[in-house]
């Protein structure tokens, strides 16, 4: 069993926001999840360089285009490892194993007939890096930058995706985009009619020539895209894992570049004599004040900031909670604030620090050994049932829900059986043992379940219980406690002096 899943590839004109870090975790979350299952897991990030926008960044900073993308790049390679996501590649647009691969590959549209020369005259929009209709724009502006498009006129070479419409029609059908409701909106698209469109710049000297004419370069979505197969060609130098990882390639982006994925990208892949991809999952807009939030926009809410507030787990939480992951939703600090104390600190951080606590002063921090109750046993199960197809079908939120139903059922656990009273009367003893016991192995294997969401977390709840940190998914089972002794342990999530978080 294989898996691969892949972010896109985001522009370096200016540095990353929380929206980059969004699809970044959403992507850690499942490649984590499918290696908890034993599956080899492939997972790409990396960033899209010879866009306009990033060429005119770097005139702006007074540098050349590749000093600026070679100084940006790095904050770049930091986020994936800010937010400990687990990456197996971080692709540049300027790798040279990446323009090769371009190249050839739009040789192969070219030989096969898919390309001609004609002349673009319309509107594009910069920070979209996108050739527009007139009928999309809404008082001459970009309707999602809200920005004014330019007027461009040139010599370009256009690619023959009209002729691809009934080959894309037969791949919605098959389930190609989810969720549904974007399928529904792409098959809309694609069934009104489509336009070539043009994959050649010749405007701009920042970008990778044209095999059959130098003197234009790729139109940067023509380069950009290709990445997802050429990462597979040189990640692992001297090795093609194109056969093992292409038919498993799962794309996770945001619904504002859903057209590339969903209709570009395929068309070109079957010009070039390529598969397509498994699937392409669009999740919503993270909204600021109703108001996506963008670097086009300045208004963008620092994850590096975030991260070092509130650690990377709570961000990774948080992305995954706060909004129903495939909808859109509004961010804020506040939420993020009050999900860290309320849901970390104390549904999570607090039944860890009771549960040790209870063990080490009733039990002299010996685990009582035994066999976990009904009750909990039921709710493990339930997870190790159910997450896997939640997570399968990018239920990303309704998984970590699903796993917050042990969590709380354990928290209630906790005060209906009141081990401080039992503890009272040595008659008790057993109960006791019981509850001491269904907590720790409840704990142990939330744990193990929440290791794809909280990385950092998972192997310190396991430490303290002294158990194997392990992750492997059949860890999610009742009755996988091993013997130990054990200590109270330090608090999870401990309070955070209000800045600003209220
Ligand atoms: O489009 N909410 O790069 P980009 C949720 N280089 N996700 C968001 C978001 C928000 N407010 N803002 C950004 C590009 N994203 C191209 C991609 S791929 C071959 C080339 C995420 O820097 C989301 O995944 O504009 C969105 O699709 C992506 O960042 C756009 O990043
Ligand atoms: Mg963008």
């Amino acid at each position: 069993m294989r898996f691969y899943v892949t972010t896109p590839i985001y522009y370096v004109n200016d540095r990353p926001h929380i929206g980059h870090s969004y699809t970044t975790i959403a992507a850690d979350i499942l490649a984590r999840h499918q290696r908890q299952r034993g599956v080899e897991t492939f997972f790409l990030t990396g960033v899209d360089e010879h866009a306009t926008k990033v060429w005119r960044a770097a005139e702006n900073a007074g540098l050349s285009a590749q000093e600026f993308v070679d100084r940006i790049a790095e904050s770049w390679r930091a986020l994936p490892e800010r937010l400990n996501a687990e990456t197996d590649f971080f692709l540049r647009t300027t790798d040279e194993g990446h323009k090769a691969f371009v190249r050839q590959f739009l040789q192969r549209i070219y030989d096969n007939g898919d390309v001609y020369e004609d002349v673009y005259s319309g509107p594009y929009c910069v920070s979209c890096e996108e050739f527009k209709n007139d009928d999309e724009l809404v008082d001459g502006k970009c309707p999602i930058h809200l920005i004014p498009v330019e007027h461009l006129e040139e010599k370009n070479y256009f690619f023959r995706l009209s002729k691809y419409q009934d080959a894309l029609l037969a791949l919605y059908d098959e389930g190609f985009v989810v969720p549904e409701f974007r399928r529904n909106e792409v098959r809309s698209f694609v069934s009104s009619g489509l336009r070539d469109f043009s994959i050649s710049r010749a405007g701009q000297p920042w970008g990778i020539p044209l095999p059959w004419d130098e003197t234009q370069v790729a139109y940067v979505w023509a380069d950009a895209l290709v990445n997802y197969l050429s990462a597979l060609t040189y990640a692992h130098p001297g090795e093609d894992l194109i056969d093992a990882f292409w038919p498993v390639a799962h794309h996770l982006v945001g619904k504002d570049i859903i057209r590339f994925h969903c209709v570009y990208w395929p068309a070109m892949l079957l010009s070039a004599g390529y598969s397509v991809p498994k699937q392409v999952f669009a999740h919503g807009w993270l909204l600021l004040d109703d108001v996506k939030i963008s670097k086009s926009l300045g208004n963008a809410l620092d994850p590096f900031e975030l991260i070092e507030t509130y650690g990377a787990d709570a961000v990774r939480y948080w992305c995954a909670r706060a909004v129903s992951f495939g909808q859109d939703g509004s961010a804020s600090f506040a939420d993020i604030a009050a999900r860290y104390e309320r849901e970390l600190g104390n549904d999570l951080g607090n039944l860890l620090s009771r549960t040790t606590a209870m063990i080490a002063k009733y039990r002299a921090g010996r685990i009582p050994e035994g066999t976990t109750s009904p009750a909990i046993a039921a709710a493990i199960a339930d997870i190790a049932d159910r997450v896997p197809e939640q997570i399968e079908a990018f239920d990303l939120t309704g998984a970590i829900d699903r796993i917050w139903v042990l969590v709380r059922e354990l928290n209630r656990y906790v005060t209906e059986q009141a081990p401080w009273t039992l503890a009272k009367d040595e008659a008790n003893a057993e109960q006791l043992d019981q509850v001491l016991h269904d907590l720790a192995d409840g704990l142990r294997a939330a744990a193990v379940a929440i290791w794809a969401y909280l990385p950092e977390t998972s192997p310190k709840i396991l430490e303290a219980l002294g158990q194997p940190t392990d992750a492997a998914w059949e860890r999610v089972a009742a009755g996988e406690l091993e013997p130990a002794t054990i200590a109270p342990a330090a608090p999870l999530f401990p309070r955070i002096e209000s800045s600003g978080a209220a």
